[in-house]
Formats: C-alpha cells, sequence, structure tokens
C-alpha cells in the first residue's frame, strides 16, 4: 500500500507569555492510502498543532513529514493541489445561498465552475444548494465545509473535528460521507476527541496523548487491545501514589 501521510518525530514547543508549552513531543503517524484514518486524542493533546504543521501554518521545532512522498514543508507547493483542508471551522456567510458560496470559492482558487454541482451531490446537498447558509442546520454546515474542501478533487483530505457537536444521525451522514469518498479514490484524514466517532467513522486510526503517539492500527485491532478490561498507572515515585489512586478510581 501507497503511504499517503508520513510523520516521524514531530515536535513543537509553543512559546507563549506563560512560558514555554510543549505540544508535540515526538509524534509518528502513518497513513496509507484508500481509507478514512482516525486521529483520536483529548482536547489539548495535539492533533491541531499537527495538523496546522501539515499544512504549513506553523512551523515545527523538528521532525519529518511527508505528505503523498514529498518533503513538508519544503515540498508543499509541489503537493498543496491534491490536499484539501478544513482546520479552522470556516465561517460563511448567513446571507448568501451554499451554491454562491461555493462558487465565490471556486473562482477564487481558479477552479471550473461545474466542481460546484459536483461537491453538493457528494455531501448530500444539492436539492438545498440554493437555500441561505444561515438555514443551515450544524450538520448542513458541517457538510458545506467539506464540500468547500472538496472542490479542488484532493487526493488526500484533512478533516479537524468534522463531527464535532454533531447528534447520532449527523455523524451516520458524515460516516456516509465519507465512505464514498474513499469510493472515489480519496485518503481522509479525521481528528477527533471522542471515541465513538472515530469508532463509527474510521477504518484506521493513531491515538495521541500529550504530543505522543500512543497506539496505531486498524479501529478493531486497536479497540480489541484496548478493551481487555485492566488499566495499568505509571508511577515515577512512590510520591505519587495517591494521584494513581484517584486515577484507578475514575477510570472504574
Ligand atoms: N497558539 C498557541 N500558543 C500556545 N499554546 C498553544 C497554542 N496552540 C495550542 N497550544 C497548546 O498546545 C497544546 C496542544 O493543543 P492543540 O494542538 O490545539 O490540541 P488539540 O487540537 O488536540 O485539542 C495544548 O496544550 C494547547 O494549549
Ligand atoms: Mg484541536
Amino acid at each position: 500500500m501507497t503511504s499517503v501521510l508520513e510523520i516521524n518525530g514531530l515536535r513543537k514547543t509553543y512559546r507563549s507569555r506563560g512560558g514555554p508549552r510543549r505540544a508535540l513531543d515526538g509524534f509518528d503517524m502513518h497513513v496509507e492510502a484508500g481509507q478514512v484514518h482516525g486521529f483520536l486524542g483529548p482536547n489539548g493533546s495535539g492533533k491541531t498543532t499537527t495538523l496546522r504543521t501539515l499544512l504549513g501554518l506553523i512551523r515545527a521545532d523538528s521532525g519529518d513529514m511527508k505528505i503523498l512522498g514529498q518533503q513538508i514543508p519544503e515540498a508543499l507547493p509541489n503537493v498543496v493541489a491534491h490536499v484539501g483542508a478544513i482546520v479552522e471551522s470556516p465561517q460563511f456567510f448567513g446571507n448568501f445561498t451554499a451554491k454562491d458560496t461555493l462558487s465565490l470559492l471556486c473562482d477564487a482558487g481558479s477552479l471550473p465552475q461545474s466542481r460546484v454541482d459536483w461537491a453538493f451531490e457528494l455531501v448530500g446537498l444539492r436539492e438545498r444548494a440554493s437555500e441561505k447558509v444561515k438555514t443551515y442546520s450544524l450538520g448542513m454546515k458541517q457538510r458545506l465545509a467539506v464540500a468547500s474542501a472538496l472542490l479542488k478533487q484532493p487526493r488526500l483530505l484533512i478533516l479537524d473535528e468534522p463531527a464535532n457537536g454533531l447528534d447520532p444521525g449527523g455523524i451516520r451522514e458524515m460516516r456516509d460521507l465519507m465512505r464514498s469518498l474513499v469510493e472515489i479514490g480519496m485518503t481522509v484524514v479525521l481528528s477527533s476527541h471522542i471515541l465513538a466517532e472515530v469508532q463509527q467513522i474510521c477504518d484506521s486510526v493513531t491515538i495521541i496523548s500529550l504530543g505522543r503517539r500512543r497506539t496505531a492500527g486498524s479501529v478493531a485491532e486497536v479497540l480489541a487491545r484496548y478493551s481487555s478490561g485492566s488499566v495499568r498507572v505509571r508511577m515515577d515515585s512512590l510520591g505519587e501514589l495517591s494521584s494513581a489512586g484517584e486515577l484507578l478510581t475514575r477510570s472504574e
């Protein structure tokens, strides 16, 4: 299988007024073509930092990244046409129709207008395309956001928490949409802090916490490994005994 995305040893420390904050601490992630890959981790674990670094929006301190075999950030101009992304949730003008919104984005990206109907068809919004965005539900807005990232017909689609806040019906729609994207040959990386979302939507998963990969593999394999019913707590000193006890109580 071909590797669409390879990240090795990624490190990033933010230097903010409150002092340095290590967001990525030698993070690794590998994604093969033709699947929906979940990027799962609690809030603050480093998902958005990873995705922003991949897209050249911020610089890593060190590490190695490749998209479609090309070194990032150096060769980003060679692959940018093949990568669609939503990292910050996009803000659309409520008074524009969804169709005008995508139409403008097509013009801005010098893409053929035929992509607009194509994208609406894929995300299941064709019949609602001439309605104003402000009348859209959260799920429809999220699918419109995905449609905007699809306009350039990318080979790799990067979505930061696209199912956030969706009800079970919305998550099912997102799952069906992701399946149809994989069927037409795309690879999707989808971040989430909710296990159930990844379980329902993704084929494979990388789990991140505190800026490091904890595990990776097919969703079925990883879940089987983590549902053995045992919890292990590592202590660096005996002084941590009471907080370890507290952790174990909470994990019951
Ligand atoms: N611009 C920033 N300046 C300082 N710290 C940041 C900044 N962005 C993120 N962080 C910190 O980096 C860590 C990882 O954040 P983030 O990548 O946003 O995690 P996630 O997307 O998994 O919730 C967190 O501790 C967060 O507070
Ligand atoms: Mg985030």
